[in-house]
């Protein structure tokens, strides 16, 4: 029994440690996502940012991107036309160079309270689970390091009705602090359904072993039970979005795939409290 094996610290030590998978690889070389199918994506995110700012009565909103890995969405909206000064990337990669603000760290610990649009799209994938067969917590050999800890099983029985699973209970934790850094506003995750741990490298899905991507599925039902909030597949999200070409026609067409980027859950939940000015939270 090796309790540095279970996925929860084996997944904590590819994300967040500063020799781990996520500080040290660009993700962007081994998986892509559907912000790298065009820029239907940031054009979303840029027209909520806008409309919750009308709402909250918020002059000068920030977009913040969770676990921003390249830059790329924070890149489109520079090129949609979102003030750079306004744009927040938060990563534990460091930053990369675009005229935006940035910072290196460790989410959600390190995410500032601002007024505007959070989005966290296959952050919550990187966030660790832990794995649980008949109330024992497995170590990613499979092998049963010890009981459950009791609010992981009333997460469980609350989530898939047995005993056993993949614990999204940590999620429902960050999502909830990620949330409450939202001032005035609105916050948004982005994830695929639930799942084991997989690996990822090189563009392809491999054993989740050390030195590799591990992420795993979000139940994104658990993450809106914590802060309230809808959840809306990505193919709806991009129902009203017209092509303007060939190209634009075909990126749709792959983000709306029901059976692909179009099963997404996207979860939208408003801010908090009313709006109050923040100065710059970079
Ligand atoms: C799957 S990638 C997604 C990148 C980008 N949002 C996209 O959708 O293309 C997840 C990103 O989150 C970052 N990340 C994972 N855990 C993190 C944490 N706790 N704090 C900050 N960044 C984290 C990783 O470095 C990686 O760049």
């Amino acid at each position: 029994m090796d309790a540095e094996l279970t996925w929860s610290r084996v997944m904590a030590r590819t994300h967040a440690a500063p020799d781990g998978f996520s500080a040290t690889q660009r993700a962007e070389s081994h998986f892509t996502t559907s912000v790298d199918v065009g820029d239907h994506i940031a054009s979303i995110v840029m027209a909520r940012c806008l409309a919750t700012a009308q709402r909250h009565g918020i002059d000068d909103p920030w977009i913040v991107d969770v676990g921003a890995g390249s830059g790329r969405l924070l890149g489109q909206l520079l090129g949609l036309g979102f003030p750079g000064e306004r744009l927040l990337g938060i990563d534990v990669r460091p930053a990369p160079d675009l005229d935006v603000c940035w910072i290196q760290g460790v989410a959600p610990e390190c995410v500032p309270r601002f007024s505007g649009l959070l989005f966290a799209h296959e952050f919550l994938d990187d966030v660790p689970v832990e794995v649980v067969a008949d109330g024992q917590v497995l170590d990613r050999d499979g092998d049963v390091v010890g009981p459950a800890d009791t609010d992981d099983l009333a997460w469980l029985r609350r989530w898939t009705r047995s005993d056993s699973g993949v614990v999204g209970r940590r999620r429902d934790v960050v999502w909830q602090a990620l949330t409450s850094r939202v001032v005035a506003g609105e916050a948004i995750a982005v994830d695929y359904p639930r799942g084991l741990p997989v690996g990822h490298w090189r563009g392809r899905r491999t054993t989740p072993v050390a030195g590799v991507d591990i992420c795993a599925g979000v139940d994104l039902r658990s993450c809106r039970a914590a802060t309230g909030g809808r959840l809306v597949p990505q193919h709806r999200m991009l129902a009203d979005a017209v092509a303007s070409d060939l190209q634009e026609a075909a990126e749709l067409a792959v983000l709306r795939d029901r059976d692909g980027l179009g099963a997404f859950q996207w979860l939208i939940t408003g801010g908090t409290d009313e709006h109050a000015s923040v100065g710059s939270p970079a």
